[in-house]
């Protein structure tokens, strides 16, 4: 874990340098593209490292959720309206549709970071006029949160590894898909932290789809317990 986070550190703050090496030397101008060059690599580095902090938190187990009543519709619409901006400027269609309105007992904010990853990656991943649907699909043992993309999908034998950290199918991290490589570790993490699971298929060429199945507080107040539902395309 040490060497594969030095690693992630380490591109970042080499391209700070060089660029700066490069500005002390008079080779690069300090002009707005040079200023804009830094800042996106600080940014990255600040990424990973908040990242790194929620993982570490998660992972020592001392993690710690402040549960309320949350509506799962409205947690859809908050997400989504926190990324619209984004699948706009790459030209994705992002929608919602809930049926019901199931309730969790759940920390809003881990929640809303655990859906907001997986919608990030899913407007990252498709391609302009493509699509990306939030979808709350309940039931009295659960609901499961969809969250699916007519983007490029990965390969089937991909599939086991994309909730490692620092795993990328794309192996060198290009400007346009620099993400910390913890989103999907993370998701995992905050679902298992609210007695959940995880579940993802893909199509190669037409979409993937990342499942999110919770507990839900039923009528009587009580939380469900979750059974086994399979994910299936459509
Ligand atoms: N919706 C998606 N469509 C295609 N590939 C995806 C999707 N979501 C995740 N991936 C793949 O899984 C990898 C890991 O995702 P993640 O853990 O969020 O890291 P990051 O987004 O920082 O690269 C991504 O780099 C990408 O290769
Ligand atoms: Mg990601």
């Amino acid at each position: 874990m040490v060497s594969d986070i030095a690693h992630e550190l380490h591109s970042p703050l080499n391209n700070i340098r060089v660029w700066l090496e490069a500005a002390e030397d008079g080779v690069a101008e300090s002009d707005d593209e040079f200023t804009t060059s830094l800042l996106e690599e600080a940014l990255q580095l600040q990424h990973l490292i908040d990242d790194l902090q929620g993982f570490a938190a998660a992972d020592a187990g001392v993690l710690r959720l402040h549960r309320e009543d949350v509506f799962v519709r409205d947690l859809l619409h908050q997400v989504a309206t926190a990324h619209s901006a984004a699948a706009d400027a790459a030209g994705v269609i992002l929608t919602v549709r809930t049926d019901d309105d199931p309730k969790l007992y759940a920390d809003p904010v881990r929640i809303r970071q655990m859906i907001g990853n997986l919608v990030s990656n899913a407007v990252r991943h498709t391609a302009a006029r493509g699509s990306v649907e939030l979808r709350a699909v309940g039931a009295e043992s659960g609901v499961t949160i969809e969250v699916r993309d007519t983007g490029h999908g990965i390969e089937p034998e991909e599939l086991p590894y994309v909730f490692d950290r620092f795993w990328r199918a794309e192996k060198s991290r290009s400007r346009s898909t620099g993400g910390s490589g913890l989103g999907l570790a993370i998701v995992r993490q905050l679902t298992h932290a609210h007695d959940g699971t995880v579940t993802v298929h893909s199509t190669p060429g037409a979409g993937m789809v990342f499942g999110v199945r919770l507990p839900v507080v039923r009528a009587d107040g009580q939380r469900s317990r979750l059974t086994r539902t399979p994910l299936r395309p459509r």
